[in-house]
């Protein structure tokens, strides 16, 4: 038997501390947060991608009165640029969450479906995808979005 110790290297910064097209990315998806559409949670996201060739997708969560029919923002805005842009990898997304009149003081956490997401547009265009999680305190900034699921499914795992 032995005991395997996972590690997730994260960067801790402020926004002022990002490169101009990180920074960017965070601003955009600080103000898509007012496009959300969350009248039962009232809990405020915003995502905004940074494709390869430049462009930027953003998009906001997206509830509904059945509950489960409601997207998070990170999903929201991933599959409208993959269904957009299908050959075009995402270098980069950031996401922010705005609640009870303010932006969270700790770094946005995305659900674990979104993450699950993630990892299928890095794994399918073959490209690691930053992440960035704003927090007014502090970010987070992974390199790839698999640090963010250790251990996760891909792919090669239905191969068997
Ligand atoms: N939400 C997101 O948009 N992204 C996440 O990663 C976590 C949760 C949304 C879903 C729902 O509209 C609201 O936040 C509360 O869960």
């Amino acid at each position: 038997m032995k005991e395997l110790i996972l590690q997730t290297e994260v960067t801790v910064c402020t926004l002022d501390e990002m490169d101009a097209s990180m920074r960017m990315l965070v601003e955009k998806a600080k103000e898509m947060t007012q496009n959300a559409y969350c009248p039962y949670s009232n809990y405020h996201v915003g995502a905004a991608v940074l494709l390869a060739d430049g462009q930027v997708f953003a998009g906001a969560n997206q509830e509904n009165a059945a509950y489960p029919s409601g997207l998070c923002a990170e999903r929201t805005t991933l599959f409208a640029a993959n269904a957009n842009h299908p050959n075009t990898p995402v270098k980069a997304l950031a996401i922010a969450c705005y609640t009870n009149g303010h932006f969270s003081n700790e770094p946005a956490s995305p659900c674990g479906a979104c993450r699950q997401v993630m990892l299928e547009t890095e794994h399918r265009f073959k490209t690691p995808m930053q992440v960035i999680l704003y927090g007014e305190d502090k970010c987070y900034v992974f390199n790839r979005a698999s640090d963010l699921l250790p251990m996760n499914f891909v792919a090669e795992n239905l191969l068997g």
